[in-house]
């Protein structure tokens, strides 16, 4: 499939994307991303493995669909990025925008990090260049991590992948909705689903995976009663469905005016859930082939969770499988496809919020954004203290920073502007899939009670316990100063004047009526 000619716009001159599929499949592209493989299956065996499903499925219902209509709502009522549509809806709600524009520009300056090493390990792959010991490969001679818990030392292995994860998302984002961020969806997302799905059937016919998925799916109910289990399940539902983040206002604002949103945000929940059960399935099928060959229990392996798990246990099962080198390459391919139409989520989601900010063009904006993201990526990630850099970082935005986001935007949107009846009834006029009172119920009551109780349990264990036992001075600076530069980028942002425009200029999109259909 490829792009029109001409990129059609709406009566707004706003681009849009062509079919409501282009718009399903680039969601579907931005919330399959290395959460759902390099994520969530270590997340759900650390919390109860079985009985995960449990508050992850609550999560789904109570909170992760709900928000992402809300968003929707918020993107395609407000027509703009994150700033610009809280700007239309209120204007103090502006600097709400601004947060979730942020955070989710400090998630991108690690994220490309760990594209960019999919990158080396997918060309690792057919030599199996990691050698017997991943573990040493990975941290030693791979990201040559140091002593210091800061350094200035840049590792070319790291940083030249990254610089080219970079240029590519620039070329995207620079060739705009249509043309840039769609074709890649449609090129990608179906060639990843053939990918996964292949590694997947290879995955559980190995010898021992039955073991492996017993693991994985052996309910520990104990678990259900530990707060962190909760709070893990909504943070991951947050960062997987990519809601409250500001991108998936950004992406409903290019829809076309009559879309049937509800549906396909359904669509998009669904698809997401079921490639990170996919991945689970896949990943905990080829640990339960190692644990076999070691003769040892699936529980008794190291390393089954984040950056470790695909990076030093993947590889390690990869030498032991025949045809390894092949499976290798898939599964770094798949990591790199599908963190590859996240991050072009995420810088869309920016550059559009500083394009109609600035009022510049739609290819500057997208350049000068990219390289501002870029360069403290490079500078912070590629260097020999890069890797406690980005798990410290992303503690932070993921547990405090997503979860504030999502308390602030339903509380305000809710209660201090009362808009959600507009919205629902925005959502309902064009879509099959009516909200009405138990929508308006999960997004302002009960998600955010939850949400506030989750929160401050973090906050507290994190205040009180540390982390990793990180020294102070460390969590303060990349820990808790992720969270300060995000209000402060927050509140300077929403400060400066908005360029060639007044406060009349403000309008919201007139309300959907039954009649639009
Ligand atoms: N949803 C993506 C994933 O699961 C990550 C992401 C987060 C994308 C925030 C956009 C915004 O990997």
């Amino acid at each position: 499939m490829s792009a029109p000619a001409k990129a059609p716009t709406t009566a707004g001159g706003r681009e849009t994307w062509t079919s409501s599929t282009g718009f399903i499949l680039a969601a579907i592209g931005s919330a399959v991303g290395l959460g759902n493989i390099w994520r969530f299956p270590g997340v759900a065996y650390e919390s109860g493995g079985g009985a995960f499903l449990i508050p992850y499925l609550i999560a789904l219902l109570t909170a992760g669909i709900p928000i992402l209509f809300l968003d929707y709502a918020i993107g395609h009522r407000y027509r703009g990025a994150a700033p610009l549509a809280f700007r239309r809806l209120a204007k103090r709600a502006e600097s709400l925008g601004w947060f979730q524009t942020a955070l989710a520009f400090v998630i991108a300056t690690y994220y490309a990090a760990v594209i960019a090493w999919s990158c080396s390990y997918f060309i690792y792959s057919f030599d199996l260049r990691w050698g017997e010991d991943t573990l040493k490969f990975f941290t030693g001679e791979y990201l040559r991590v140091g002593d210091p818990e800061i350094s200035t030392s840049i590792v070319s292995a790291v940083a030249l992948p990254l610089v080219l994860v970079w240029v590519a998302v620039m070329i995207v984002i620079a060739l705009g909705v249509t043309k840039g961020v769609q074709s890649v969806n449609v090129l990608f997302i179906p060639m990843l689903a053939i990918a996964f799905t292949g590694l997947v059937v290879r995955a559980v016919t190995l010898p021992g995976a039955m073991d492996g998925l017993n693991a994985l799916f052996t309910p520990d109910w104990s678990k259900l009663a530990d707060l962190s289990v909760w709070i893990a399940a909504y943070s991951q539902i947050f960062f997987s469905l990519s809601i409250a983040f500001g991108i998936m206002i950004t992406y409903s604002s290019y829809l076309k005016r009559k879309t049937n949103m509800t549906s396909s945000g359904l669509v998009v929940a669904f698809a997401n859930s079921s490639f990170e059960i996919l991945a689970g399935i896949g990943v905990f099928a080829t640990l339960g082939f190692m644990a076999h060959q070691q003769n040892v229990a699936v529980g008794d392996l190291e390393g089954l969770t984040g950056p470790i798990l695909s990076f030093v246990t993947f590889p390690a099962v990869i030498n032991q499988m025949p045809g390894g080198n092949i499976f290798g390459a898939i599964f770094f391919a798949s990591l790199i496809m599908a963190g590859f139409t996240s991050i072009i989520s995420i810088l869309l989601g920016v550059a559009a919020s500083i394009q109609e900010k600035f009022g510049l063009s739609q290819k500057s904006s997208a350049i000068l954004v990219t390289a501002l993201c870029a360069i403290p990526s490079v500078l912070l990630f590629s260097t020999t203290s890069g890797l406690l850099a980005l798990d410290t970082v992303d503690q932070w935005a993921n547990n405090i920073g997503i979860v504030v986001s999502a308390i602030a935007m339903t509380v305000l949107v809710v209660w201090v502007f009362r808009k959600s009846d507009v919205l629902a009834g925005h959502l309902s006029a064009v879509s099959t899939f009516k909200v009405g009172r138990i929508w308006r119920f999960l997004i302002g009551v009960l998600a955010p009670i939850f949400l506030t109780v989750m929160l401050v349990d973090k906050v507290v264990a994190l205040v009180s316990e540390g982390y990793e036992g990180l020294p102070q001075w460390y969590i303060n600076v990349f820990g808790w100063g992720t969270i300060a530069f995000i209000v402060l980028t927050a509140v300077i942002m929403a400060a400066i004047p908005w360029k060639g425009r007044d406060d009349e200029s403000f309008v919201a999109w007139p309300q959907l009526e039954e009649e639009d259909r």
